[in-house]
């Protein structure tokens, strides 16, 4: 079958890898996709138009299409393939514009959670005309505060003040002052959890599920987590936390009132879904939910995956996600991010990196890179995923940092402390 995937990231690039592997692919479509990804399939440009899609779609015989990042399924990619004559029998992975709202709405996750007893953070939704409800809101709860505006803000709406008159302030701005313009009209202000983090993918046919492998994800740019936030500067999968004792909790207590949740609301979902979790002294809180897999997480669980990741998907069409065997790699697979000097604030594109050649016993996902007259250069903050196996964690962040360090461009940064909260 043919497959179109969408998205440009080195969590697409993964994606491919995986696809490219399956048995049932005779052609793999990436739109955009990256200098990685035409090492899987063939890179196309065919915008983010839904009707440019379909006339693709519709000319090169696409029988599957495969949603990278969160943005065209909040748009209602998924809907808008169902409700098209010539494109209803192609399916799509990744749910429906309702299903999308887990993720495009704060306040719709969190009433959701509320409404199918799934533990999180307690909350309250403000808007501009109860912004003072919203400040005594805040005065119920102790510090630090977490405000989050409602909507997508390309990662940057969630906010924890520390002090009460910044957390005010705060507020203000972005019910007031629309500091994340549309996005925080509606503020979701909630408990502070305090915990450690990690990274739950749940795969589903609506009606059946998988639970991938567990990843934590490092988003801070600074060693020790400290600094500004990133796109994500490392994963590494399993996590040594989540036991079978505490995913059993997550199974009973979040996935399978996730699923049940969204089939009794009618809610059409058939993909990923991203459950980020606080683990608070051995008990798992929703921190929120995404409806795609996770950036670098990807990168570290995809590789894990043993099945045939086409023979899943294809399984939606009849629901039947259950009489498919998931092998998973029982070993250890560690990334690290290889960012630009500078990144994520101001940084240079067009560097040339050098050394890819002389990695072994890697995979290198690209993230932000850019072919030009046989040179590979950088050409986003995040540039390239380095992944490798091991039987311990330590043995492949060890061969991470080896290969790492093989490979170079002016300004290179990266964290040298991936993984080694956990070892
Ligand atoms: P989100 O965009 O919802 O993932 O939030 C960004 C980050 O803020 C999360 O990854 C957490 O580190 C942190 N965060 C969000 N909600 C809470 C909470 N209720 N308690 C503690 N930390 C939180
Ligand atoms: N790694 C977090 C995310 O993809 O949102």
């Amino acid at each position: 079958m043919n497959v179109l995937l969408l998205g440009s990231g080195a969590r697409e690039h993964a994606i491919a890898l995986k696809i490219k592997e399956s048995s049932l692919l005779t052609k793999l479509f990436i739109s955009p996709g990256n200098p990685g990804t035409t090492l899987c399939g063939i890179n196309v440009n065919i915008g983010s138009d839904f009707s440019s899609i379909k006339d693709f779609v519709l000319k090169n015989n696409i029988e599957m299409l495969v949603v990278g990042p969160e943005q065209p399924l909040v748009d209602g990619i998924w809907d808008y393939f169902h409700n098209d004559s010539e494109l209803k029998d192609i399916l799509v992975v990744g749910p429906s514009k309702m299903g999308a709202t887990l993720e495009g709405s704060k306040d719709f996750a969190k009433a959701f959670m509320q409404k199918n007893n799934i533990p999180t953070a307690r909350y309250k939704t403000f808007y501009k005309d109860t912004l003072q409800g919203g400040k005594d809101f805040l005065k119920t709860l102790n510090p630090p505060y977490v405000l989050k505006a409602d909507g997508l803000a390309a990662g940057k709406g969630v906010v924890i003040p520390e002090t009460i008159e910044e957390a005010e302030k705060e507020l203000t701005q972005m019910l007031e002052c629309a500091k994340f313009g549309e996005a925080s009209a509606k503020v979701v202000i909630e408990e502070f959890l305090k915990g450690i983090e990690c990274s739950v993918f749940v795969l589903s046919d609506g009606e059946n599920y998988k639970i991938l492998p567990v990843a934590k994800d490092y988003k801070r740019i600074g060693e020790g987590d400290t600094g500004l936030n990133t796109g994500g500067m490392g994963a590494v999968s399993p996590v040594p936390f989540a036991d079978e004792t505490f995913m059993q909790k997550v199974e009973q207590r979040i996935v399978i009132p996730t699923i049940n949740g969204l089939k009794k609301d009618n809610i059409e979902y058939q993909g990923f879904i991203f459950i980020g979790l606080m683990n608070v002294g051995g008990e798992p809180f929703v921190i929120e939910y995404n409806v795609r897999m996770g950036d670098p997480e990807t990168e570290s669980v995809f590789p894990r995956i043993k099945s045939d990741i086409l023979e899943a998907f294809n399984s939606f069409r009849k629901k039947s996600l259950d009489k498919i065997n998931f092998e998973i790699d029982s070993r250890y697979a560690t990334t690290v991010m290889m960012v630009a000097g500078g990144y994520p604030e101001n940084y240079e594109k067009g560097k040339e990196i050098k050394g890819i050649e002389k990695t072994n016993d890697c995979i290198v996902f690209h993230a932000g890179t850019k072919e030009n007259e046989g040179k590979m250069l950088t050409n986003g903050g995040r540039v390239l995923a380095v992944t490798c196996y091991g039987n311990t964690m330590q043995e492949a962040l060890n061969k991470c940092y080896e290969n790492v360090d093989k490979i170079d461009w002016e300004g290179k940064y990266y964290r040298k402390d991936i993984g080694k909260d956990l070892l």
